[in-house]
């Protein structure tokens, strides 16, 4: 108790960065440049969007430059009208023109500890040679590609080999399921998908391939399938389908021409949950996604030549396409990219390769955090962490109590904490500090320069002090733009609960300063380690097992995870509830969707809360979870289902 009030009341501390933090920032000389003075003057002067993201562009290399900056015609946005770019020449090609050229891109580490350091020059020849095969198999512009890859660094090179030749990447995370890929692969009807034989988590080879073989079964779209062979685990190669990519890539050239492509051309799909139907396919584009991630990661995290960054996510989600494969390249600095677990095969694997690699600016999870806290003091200790600058967090709210244990225990009361908030669909950081914010252990401080949030009650109106519906009222340059064949679900989901702003989804609170606090998802989307998985996914996958009749899941709160799926089970009424069952769901789950949808804990009940219009009432489940009030339950068709919760077995 009293360690929960202390965290709490040093939530009104403020952190200022150190004169030594600001003077030497991207931001600060950026804005002594234009003569701005302050934090404040810097967000008054960046309301001109126009101005401030022109500004921005002209940090990158363009084939052609824009007209205009913005066409908004809500909710649709162009920008950077008519400008000719390709994300990969300014990842890439242009850093062959300079020193960076034999600068290390990656040191990337394999979970069992081999190191790999893979240099610009070495990195944009790999990707030209792997375009070029691409090219071989028929894959030209428009086409798309499905990559199901794990950390290795034929991950970067296959999606940046993509956007080289105007190919169109969706890349499915490779702890996703069999049927998961399936689901992805149809919606893009990907001509080509990539895999591994094999990879390594927890000292065990996943065999990935034996998935994308599920997967692939009857998959009419696929005509090839690229096999990376990193475990050297058996697999059956396909005839006629299936081509090792060491075969693929002898003798291909290391030179392949950069697509002139439109600054509005399609770089990538990622595919995100959503709390009904299918996934959703968030598009986003060459030249507003690659301006944004740029100015937010050099801005934010301030890196420059000398850093060595560290953004501890998969590239298989949002974080890794932004902040591991795309901006840091197009930053030219040196990226760690690890294969494994973060606390294998011990709790100081992390601490260890800062150390090791001298890392300086550090991005992780707060899961992450709350797991090393858990852990104990002794194991950073065991470090040299003298090497880190600065901080960051992302994927969930972060506690006030993790935030202090990270800024001291890690950053030795000399890092700043970025906690970035933003969103698959989003592109990149929206609300974040500079490094020239006043912090706030557990805020996400104010939007990044040049763009607005609020938070709206019911009734739309803007409210200060409560919690209500977190909204973005300005377009921004790396905001996607549509759900890949379903135009309209994009306006309904995002642009029309409130007339004229973005519905992020979450509920925040804005506090008297304008600075926001994050407050978990509105609706019943899971957030699981930081991964978002829709509640109505996992549903479906629990009662698709023949024992099942009905189920609910909810997230309940966890001290490490953020929050762990709870799910309530209505067994056919010839079935008898057992623990062997609950493993046995738990498996079905894993092997529907993926291992992270895994349900913690599982309890068999009678009945579930409903509307009349028959939708389960989560809101009162997770009151109960949480053994909160369930508040007004006059809606219900069955209220006599509440007490029937008490009796989950
Ligand atoms: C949550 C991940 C609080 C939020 C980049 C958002 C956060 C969802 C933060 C997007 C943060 C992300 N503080 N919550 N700093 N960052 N979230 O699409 O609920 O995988 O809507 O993108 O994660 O998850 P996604």
């Amino acid at each position: 108790m009293t360690k929960e009030l202390d965290a709490l009341l040093k939530e009104k501390r403020i952190f200022n960065p150190s004169d030594d933090v600001v003077n030497n920032s991207n931001i600060k000389k950026w804005m002594d440049k234009r003569e701005i003075n302050t934090y404040e003057e810097l967000l008054e002067r960046a309301r001109d969007q126009n101005w401030f993201w022109g500004e921005m562009a002209k940090e990158l290399e363009w084939f052609r430059p824009w007209g205009d900056v913005l066409e908004w015609n809500l909710p649709h946005a162009k920008w950077f009208l008519g400008g000719k770019f390709n994300i990969v020449h300014n990842a890439l090609d242009r850093h062959m023109k300079t020193s960076r050229k034999n600068k290390v891109a990656y040191i990337w580490e394999g979970e069992c500890g081999e190191v790999k350091k893979i240099t610009y020059l070495s990195l944009f020849q790999e990707v030209n040679k792997f375009a070029n095969a691409l090219k071989s198999l028929g894959i030209k512009k428009g086409d798309k590609v499905s990559i199901y890859l794990p950390m290795i660094p034929e991950l970067p090179i296959a999606m940046l080999a993509c956007a080289k030749i105007g190919a169109i990447h969706s890349v499915v995370f490779s702890g996703f399921s069999a049927k998961a890929f399936r689901q992805r692969v149809d919606d893009a009807e990907a001509k080509v998908a990539v895999t591994v034989d094999g990879f390594y988590r927890r000292g065990k080879a996943i065999p990935l391939k034996e998935n994308a073989d599920e997967a692939l079964r009857g998959a009419s779209s696929v005509k090839h399938l690229i096999v990376v062979k990193r475990a050297g685990n058996d697999i059956e190669m396909k005839e006629g389908r299936d081509v090792y990519w060491h075969e693929l890539m002898e003798g291909q050239s290391a030179t392949c021409e950069t697509e002139i492509m439109d600054s509005e051309d399609m770089l990538f799909i990622l595919y995100t949950s959503g709390t009904t139907g299918k996934p959703k396919g968030v598009v986003h584009v060459h030249g507003g996604y690659a301006v944004g991630t740029h100015a937010t990661l050099r801005y934010v995290f301030d890196l420059k030549d000398d850093d060595v960054w560290w953004c501890a996510a998969d590239a298989g989600w949002v974080t890794g396409h932004s902040y591991i494969v795309y901006a840091p390249l197009m930053l030219g600095v040196t990226s760690v990219m690890y294969e494994g677990g973060p606390n294998y095969p011990k709790p100081d694997r992390v601490w260890d390769m800062i150390d090791r690699h001298g890392v300086t600016v550090f991005y992780t999870a707060p899961t992450v955090i709350r797991m090393f806290m858990k852990y104990g003091d002794e194991w950073p200790k065991k470090h040299n962490l003298s090497s880190l600058r600065l901080l960051g967090s992302v994927g969930e709210p972060i506690n006030p109590e993790a935030w202090i244990w990270y800024y001291k225990k890690i950053g030795k009361e000399r890092c700043p904490i970025m906690d970035t908030w933003w969103q698959t669909e989003t592109g990149g950081f929206i609300l974040t500090p500079l490094p020239i914010t006043p912090l706030k252990p557990g805020s996400v401080t104010r939007p990044f320069p040049s763009l607005e949030a609020d938070v709206l009650n019911d009734d739309g109106e803007s409210i200060t002090g409560s919690g209500g519906y977190l909204v973005l009222k300005k377009p921004w340059p790396s905001m996607l733009r549509t759900l890949y064949k379903e135009p309209e679900r994009y306006v309904k989901q995002y642009w029309s609960t409130f007339p004229g702003v973005y519905l992020t989804g979450d509920v925040a609170r804005k506090d008297e300063n304008g600075y926001f606090w994050l407050q978990g998802r509105s609706d019943d989307v899971l957030n699981v380690a930081g991964h978002r998985i829709g509640s109505a996914e996992v549903e479906s996958a629990l009662v698709s097992h023949p024992s099942v009749a009905e189920a609910a899941v909810v997230g309940k709160p966890d001290p490490i995870k953020g929050e762990v799926i709870q799910a309530l089970v209505i067994l056919k009424s010839d079935v008898k509830p057992s623990s062997e069952l609950k493993g046995e769901l738990r498996n079905h789950v894993g092997k529907e969707i993926g291992h992270i949808a895994k349900p913690s804990v599982i309890g068999f009940v009678k009945d579930l809360p409903k509307t009349r219009s028959g939708k389960i009432m989560r809101r009162v489940i997770k009151a109960k979870v949480k053994g909160e009030p369930v508040g007004d339950i006059s809606t219900l068709a069955n209220p006599e289902a509440v007490a029937g919760l008490d009796e989950m077995v």
